[in-house]
């Protein structure tokens, strides 16, 4: 059974608002009854000193956003804001028509776009939620608190993309909102990672032991490498194959979108995980990556289960099997990425055609389903 944190009623604590407590006392005095004010040597101690920020357990003001120690964190925060898009943009008419066509698709093809949509209406929700209720408050940099919140935005806006899609479809809300519940492919998935999100949500949970932040770590290579970085994969690949054969082509283009946002989530995520490692290196024993190897694994399994459920024969040009390659391979470069050995070495890649759709530039509209550009923030001059 999903363990879901709407249940949850986490209790204040002085981490979650990033204030220490002279900080916080000093706030409510001044709301409540002006106070003298602090001496200049008080003040002058508390400015920020970049050599003192750290990812977690730092003891520096997190509502100071500079002096940037981090700029990677921030770059990144621009990059993504530079990137906006929004669902409702993508023009869906010619999508409708080929769902409405009782010729327009296989029963195939069907099963993949209520499948997909199925796994993808509650994963980006619960990405959200695990950013929003577990990580966010555990994070003590605020460059990447910063990040943090815009990931936070860009997940509602999945999620308001395939809620979008299967509106636009027509598609039965009640069968693909539960299918997390109810398609064991699916439901198998979100129970692997559902543990390692409760882990930082519980309101008890702190870091600052090396057991604690050992298991935050381990939730953010979860989250990072095998949630956003392999759990998406097969989905992200079958409806991008479709756009590719001039099918669906509106649902594509939004998941070409997403494709992008979640592959900076990802690149993210994996400098977050390697800076951690960076400043704490103690966290990295032996049975520490023995344990991460295995969930790498059993990732691969699940996933690999998904695309044989979703895909019980070819389709598309695709089969499961091409995708037990094509998760290995992912696994490989997810594990080398924060410091893992392959795990399984020598796999080439059987979508390279994916590695464009990555890399692909927005102003470029691979599906040429319309005319507007999304170039924003940092990427307008003005005159
Ligand atoms: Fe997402
Ligand atoms: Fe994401």
């Amino acid at each position: 059974m999903l363990v879901w944190e709407e249940d949850r009623k986490p209790a204040p604590s002085a981490s979650n608002h990033g204030l220490s407590a002279t900080h916080s006392s000093g706030l409510q005095q001044a709301v409540a009854a002006p106070t003298p004010p602090a001496s200049a040597a008080t003040a002058s101690e508390r400015r920020v000193n970049i050599a003192d920020k750290r990812i977690i357990n730092g003891q520096t003001d997190v509502n100071q956003l500079v002096p940037f120690k981090y700029k990677w964190a921030w770059d990144k925060y621009l990059a993504t804001c530079a990137n906006h898009w929004m669902p409702q943009e993508v023009n869906m008419s010619r999508d409708i028509a080929l769902w409405k066509d009782p010729n327009g698709l296989s029963e195939d093809e069907r099963r993949i776009i209520k499948r997909n949509l199925g796994f993808f209406v509650t994963a980006d929700s619960l990405a959200a939620n695990n950013i929003v209720l577990g990580t966010y408050r555990h994070i003590t940099a605020p460059e990447c608190r910063q990040f943090l919140l815009r990931q936070a935005f860009e997940e509602a806006i999945h999620t308001h993309a395939y809620q979008y899609i299967v509106e636009s479809l027509g598609l039965d809300e009640s069968e693909i909102f539960n299918a997390y519940h109810e398609v064991a492919s699916i439901r198998d998935k979100d129970e692997f990672l559902i543990p390692f999100i409760d882990a930082i949500m519980d309101p008890n949970f702190h870091t600052g032991t090396l057991a604690a932040d050992q298991t935050l770590l381990k939730s953010l290579i979860v989250f990072a490498c095998l949630m956003e970085g392999l759990f998406f994969y097969v989905g992200f690949t079958q409806i991008l194959a479709m756009g590719r054969q001039n099918k669906m082509t509106g649902a594509a283009e939004q998941y070409q979108y997403i494709l992008r946002d979640e592959s900076m989530h990802c690149n993210f995520g994996i400098d977050l995980i390697n800076q951690i490692k960076l400043e704490n290196p103690q966290l990295w024993t032996p049975a520490f990556k023995a344990e991460i190897k295995a969930l790498f694994l059993k990732a691969v399994e699940l996933e690999y289960r998904y695309a044989e459920d979703t895909m019980p024969r070819g389709v598309l040009g695709l089969n499961a099997a091409m995708f037990k390659g094509y998760l290995r391979y992912i696994a490989n470069r997810r594990a080398t990425q924060i410091g893992l050995e392959e795990l399984f070495p020598n796999e080439e890649n059987p979508f390279p055609w994916m590695s464009e759709m990555i890399d692909l530039k927005k102003e470029r509209n691979f599906f040429e389903t319309r005319v507007i550009e999304y170039q924003s923030g940092g990427a307008l001059s003005w005159d």
